[in-house]
């Protein structure tokens, strides 16, 4: 059987599980796997680090157009998964932090970050073969992607696997933060102007709330084989 190289959007709310889905498939069918996310927070992290964000939550939207300027976003793939590079520094860690997760998406909300994160991302599905997880992916940065998954699940769930990851990775938080946490996130990343959380019309969507991990995976990996199956002989 023959497969074309598609591109595969996976869009939905924070914490369902999208990055382990398309993980796992991208590592099944041979694909590179994008974490638009990560980098939303690689910017979210310059602009703490710089102290463009006020105590007030204001930001300097100015600088932080400066810093887009001049930073280099990298993705290396390594034997123990994926790790996010920021001017050659491995930040993998620090953008997963609590401080991050809160202020990530007021600087998701401007739209000149979209626009260059936008492009950078385009600019990375130029050949195909590649799985890319966010929100707004199959709806604005790939709308003729041919596959778009929408996931999602209940907060209680969501809450739950998002604490029990920062536990594993030694973070501090409680389950009422981290559930407070993911519902203003969702209620922002739905209701700002630029590029707003939604599903796309020609997106399957997967609600995984009561689905183990491989009855996911094999779920997803039957939608490619339908999608991606060519009659080429060539
Ligand atoms: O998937 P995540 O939780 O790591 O994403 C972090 C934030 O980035 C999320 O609150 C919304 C924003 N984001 C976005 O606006 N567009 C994307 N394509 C990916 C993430």
């Amino acid at each position: 059987m023959k497969y074309k190289k598609i591109i595969i959007a996976i869009d939905g709310y924070s914490s369902t599980g999208k990055s382990t889905m398309a993980k796992r498939l991208a590592a099944e069918i041979g694909y590179r796997y994008i974490d638009s996310g990560a980098m939303y927070r690689v910017v979210t992290l310059c602009a703490l680090r710089n102290n463009l964000i006020d105590a007030d939550g204001t930001i300097d939207i100015n600088a932080l157009n400066r810093l887009l300027d001049v930073i280099k976003i990298d993705f290396v793939v390594t034997p123990n998964g994926q790790r996010t590079y920021l001017d050659g520094e491995d930040v993998e860690q620090e953008i997963r932090s609590m401080t991050v997760a809160d202020n990530v998406s007021a600087i998701a909300a401007i739209p000149s970050v979209r626009k260059v994160l936008t492009r950078l991302q385009q600019d990375m599905g130029r050949d195909k073969g590649i799985v890319m997880d966010g929100r707004d992916i199959g709806t604005t940065v790939f709308p003729d992607a041919e596959m778009k998954l929408f996931v999602t699940a209940t907060p209680q769930t969501r809450a739950r696997r998002r604490y029990k990851e920062l536990l594993e990775k030694g973070m501090k938080a409680t389950l009422e933060e981290v559930m407070e946490n993911i519902l203003r996130r969702d209620k922002m990343d739905e209701n700002r102007k630029e590029s707003p959380l939604r599903k796309a019309d020609d997106a399957i969507m997967i609600d995984n709330s009561l689905l183990t991990l491989d009855q996911q995976h094999r779920h997803v990996l039957n939608l490619f084989h339908e999608i991606a199956r060519t009659n080429d002989d060539c």
